[in-house]
């Protein structure tokens, strides 16, 4: 069994999470992938692109204007730079992905964390929802320093412990 976590990342930020997640969940002993979102290979037509004995997949993005990013917010972002995430965004994928059935799945995004925003990972878990997935944690919010300053202190680490914990609600 394998653990799958697709990422969109502009900054970095989201990467880094996404990367301690997976140690987090590999630390328990699944094998876990780590896949930026550019690089999920679909045909187009709701081909399956993940292996058949995915235990778990999670997602994650940054949040942009209280929710996932659109095109004009990755525009916006790259005005800052090179972006991680050139070719595409998870908006664009959950709009396209297959239907999941059954699998377990989780949603977190990174934000600078102002309490009365709104949040990309609440998004992402809607969409896992309507594509039949089951969620097994609430939404994750993981804290950067303003726009692309990375990962706030001890989110890293936060991000690594979550990552053990969705093991636990899976076995
Ligand atoms: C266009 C744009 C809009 C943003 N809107 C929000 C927002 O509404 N709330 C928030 O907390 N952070 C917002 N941010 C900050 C991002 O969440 C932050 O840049 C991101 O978490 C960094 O992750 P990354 O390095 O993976 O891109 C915004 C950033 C950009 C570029």
């Amino acid at each position: 069994m394998t653990a799958i976590v697709v990422f969109e990342s502009m900054f970095g930020g989201t990467q880094a999470v996404a990367e301690s997640v997976a140690a987090g969940i590999a630390s328990c002993g699944l094998p876990t992938d780590v896949v930026e979102v550019g690089r999920v290979v679909g045909d187009g037509e709701r081909a399956p692109w993940w292996p058949d004995d995915v235990l778990l997949l999670v997602v994650g993005g940054p949040t942009h204007r209280r929710g996932l990013s659109t095109g004009e917010t990755r525009a916006s972002a790259r005005e800052h730079g090179e972006v991680v995430s050139a070719l595409t965004g998870l908006d664009r994928w959950l709009a396209s992905a297959r239907a999941v059935r059954e699998l377990p799945v989780a949603a977190f995004d990174t934000a600078w964390g102002t309490p009365d925003g709104g949040a990309a990972s609440a998004v992402i878990a809607e969409r896992l929802l309507a594509l039949h997935g089951r969620l097994v944690a609430p939404p994750e919010t993981f804290r950067v320093v303003g726009t692309a300053g990375g990962p706030s202190a001890g989110e890293v680490d936060r991000a690594w412990e979550w990552g053990r914990h969705l093991v636990s609600t899976v076995r």
